[in-house]
């Protein structure tokens, strides 16, 4: 298939370099050299470190030259999917669908990578709005085993079913997301685990050690949540913050819009709550730790508010939540654990 990803950041980069590994044709696009030259980069380190591990069966070299870099969208031009993976800005986006659709066939179809932004709003942008879906990547794509297939109100129904085969394809998960609620499912949980982190810090009862320590090693999360935002960009946290603020969602962190202000937007600089100068922070054990309720109360009480709403089912909360954030527990096998109701 020929695939277009417009965008060639941290997301853009790694969803272009899952459809190469998995055989399909890719154009990758990205208004800036600088952030071409970064992505490819990225990309060519990434396989490097898959060819170590033997997770892929063909050489790096040999994947990337499915990967074809072009510099105008006018060359997306053929494509069966574009996938838009550009910032949180609802204007930027907008833009490049309209810009988009000029150049495609009618049978393409269009998806957003969006973290924040209903579909069903961005839909509107286009002329033909069925043809357009939400597939939602976590980072880093190439690692994370699962990706959320969003239906907005004007998704046809065999759009939809297509999006979930092409997940299918490059051998993820697809979790379908029924309703286009803010956040879909994934980062409606996690934006509660943030919010109610941040909460813990900023009132005074924890720090941020404190609060990672107990993700890491009391919940056993991959990473501390303080690491995880620094990780994902306290920028982009920041505009999605913003961006679901404004639409009802209270996903709110004084902390992230500190460092925002002052330039520390995590590890792509080096800097945020952590020091990444040295690689990944370590973090330690620590003697007094939040507990999990602490944690994951206003989390687990979003997973139920998704249950009642029949955007999702239990177990595809815990599937999400397992595949999508690396968890080794599903937010709803949490609550029973620490007998949450
Ligand atoms: N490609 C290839 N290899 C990679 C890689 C990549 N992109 N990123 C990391 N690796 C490699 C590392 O270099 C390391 O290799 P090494 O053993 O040779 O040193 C190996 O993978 C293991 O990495 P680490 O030792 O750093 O650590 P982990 O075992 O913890 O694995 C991780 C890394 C998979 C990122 C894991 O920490 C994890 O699952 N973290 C949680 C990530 C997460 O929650 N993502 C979702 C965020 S939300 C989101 O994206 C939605 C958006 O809308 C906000």
């Amino acid at each position: 298939m020929k695939v277009a990803v417009i965008g060639s950041g941290v997301m853009g980069s790694g969803i272009a370099e899952v459809f190469a590994i998995y055989k399909n044709e890719v154009l990758l696009y990205d208004k800036y050299e600088e952030a071409i030259k970064k992505g490819l980069t990225n990309i060519k380190w990434s396989l490097e470190k898959l060819s170590e591990k033997k997770r892929i069966n063909e050489t790096p070299e040999s994947i990337l030259t499915r990967i074809q870099i072009i510099r105008s969208l006018e060359e997306v031009k053929g494509s069966e999917l574009v996938i838009e993976a550009v910032p949180e800005d609802f204007n930027l986006k907008v833009s490049i669908f309209k810009e988009v659709e000029k150049n495609v066939d009618y049978s393409t179809m269009i998806a957003t990578n969006t973290s924040s932004l209903p579909i069903t709003e961005l839909s509107m942008a286009l002329n033909k709005r069925e043809r357009f879906l939400g597939l939602h990547f976590f980072n880093p794509p190439v690692l994370m085993g699962l990706v959320e297939v969003i239906k907005g109100n004007y998704t046809s129904s065999e759009v939809f079913e297509k999006g979930i085969e092409i997940v299918k394809s490059i051998k993820k998960e697809p979790i379908p997301v029924r309703k286009d609620v803010i956040g879909f499912v994934v980062n409606r949980i996690l934006f509660r685990v943030f919010t109610s982190a941040c909460k813990l810090v900023s009132e005074g009862k924890y720090t941020v050690q404190e609060v990672d320590s107990a993700a890491k090693y009391t919940l056993g999360f991959p990473m501390g949540i303080f690491e995880l935002l620094d990780y994902t960009g306290i920028d982009t946290n920041y505009l999605i913050s913003k961006e679901v603020k404004s639409r009802g969602f209270d996903f709110e962190c004084p902390l992230i819009n500190d460092l925002y202000t002052k330039g520390y937007l995590g590890t792509k600089v080096k800097k945020g709550f952590y020091d990444w100068s040295a690689g990944r922070p370590i973090i330690q054990k620590t003697s007094r730790e939040p507990s999990p309720s602490e944690i994951l109360g206003d989390a687990i009480d979003e997973a139920v508010w998704l249950i009642k709403n029949n955007v999702s089912t239990e177990d595809e909360i815990n599937k999400a939540t397992k595949l999508g954030l690396g968890w080794p527990k599903g937010i709803l096998e949490y609550a029973k654990e620490i007998n949450y109701v």
